[in-house]
């Protein structure tokens, strides 16, 4: 990987549209401190909180937090049940303030797996920032790339279509009020999907960082962004 200059600042001018974040690595942060897993995923969500609030000030319209993958329900129940209980505090504190700051919220999801007071509270936010200009602000849960895939062709099959185009094919995705993501983060030192937005991802670019997801601060945002800003985007065309 190149090295950039310490000193080097981020270009106001070419700030990715949307960046998508794979938060791994809650659990051996809380490892190597030798405290319970449950501690590493509220650590993890106050990172959520604080790229939201990093991001908003840089002036990004469009973040997605990968938080829960349809592999995921394959955890012990008393971790999934934590994991639900801080989706549910996130939900009823952090995202309902949305609509005051101007933030539009939308869960991506197969919301029938996702307990009722979650959906209900989501679908109140959803409904009252879907306005919202700011910043659009996303939570994946419950979420599979291929799982997306397969409910847009059901709803497809449903809907009697005979063919459809990519773009009309993107407006079936639950990310479909979204941007496909310019740039997707993952933390913690894996280098793999692990079933995130696979159609979306067509031509985002990758970054990896050996960071736990809980130490993901405004210095760690900054250095994907800037190296993100030397990538040369091709779209398969030739570019100098
Ligand atoms: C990411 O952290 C959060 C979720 C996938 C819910 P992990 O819980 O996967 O953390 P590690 O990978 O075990 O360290
Ligand atoms: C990816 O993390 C999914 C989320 C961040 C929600 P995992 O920890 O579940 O991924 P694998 O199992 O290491 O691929
Ligand atoms: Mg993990």
């Amino acid at each position: 990987m190149r090295l950039f200059s310490k000193k080097e600042k981020i270009d106001m001018e070419r700030l990715p549209n949307s960046i998508a974040f794979i938060i791994d690595g809650n659990g051996r942060w809380a490892k190597k401190r030798g405290m319970p897993r449950m501690l590493g995923h509220s650590a993890g969500i106050t990172a959520v909180k604080k790229t939201i609030d990093n991001a908003e000030k840089l002036g990004i319209k469009e973040i997605i937090f990968y938080c829960f993958s349809t592999e995921n329900w394959n955890r012990p129940k008393p971790e999934v049940d934590g994991l639900f209980k801080l989706f549910r505090d996130f939900v009823n504190n952090e995202a309902n303030q949305y609509l005051d700051r101007d933030f539009k919220f939308k869960l991506l999801g197969d919301k029938s797996k996702i307990p009722n007071d979650i959906v209900q509270k989501v679908d109140e936010i959803e409904e009252k920032t879907k306005d919202c200009k700011k910043m659009k602000v996303a939570l994946c849960i419950n979420y599979g790339g291929r799982l997306d895939i397969i409910n847009a062709v059901n709803t497809i099959l449903k809907d009697n279509k005979k063919s459809i185009t990519e773009k009309e094919f993107a407006t079936y995705l639950y990310s479909n009020e979204f941007a496909d993501p310019d740039l997707i983060v993952r933390t913690s030192g894996e280098q793999r999907i692990s079933n995130f937005m696979l159609y979306q991802m067509a031509y985002s670019e990758l970054y990896f960082t050996n960071t736990n997801w809980p130490d993901f601060d405004y210095k760690e945002l900054e250095k994907a962004i800037i190296n993100y800003q030397h990538r040369n985007r091709r779209f398969g065309a030739i570019k100098e």
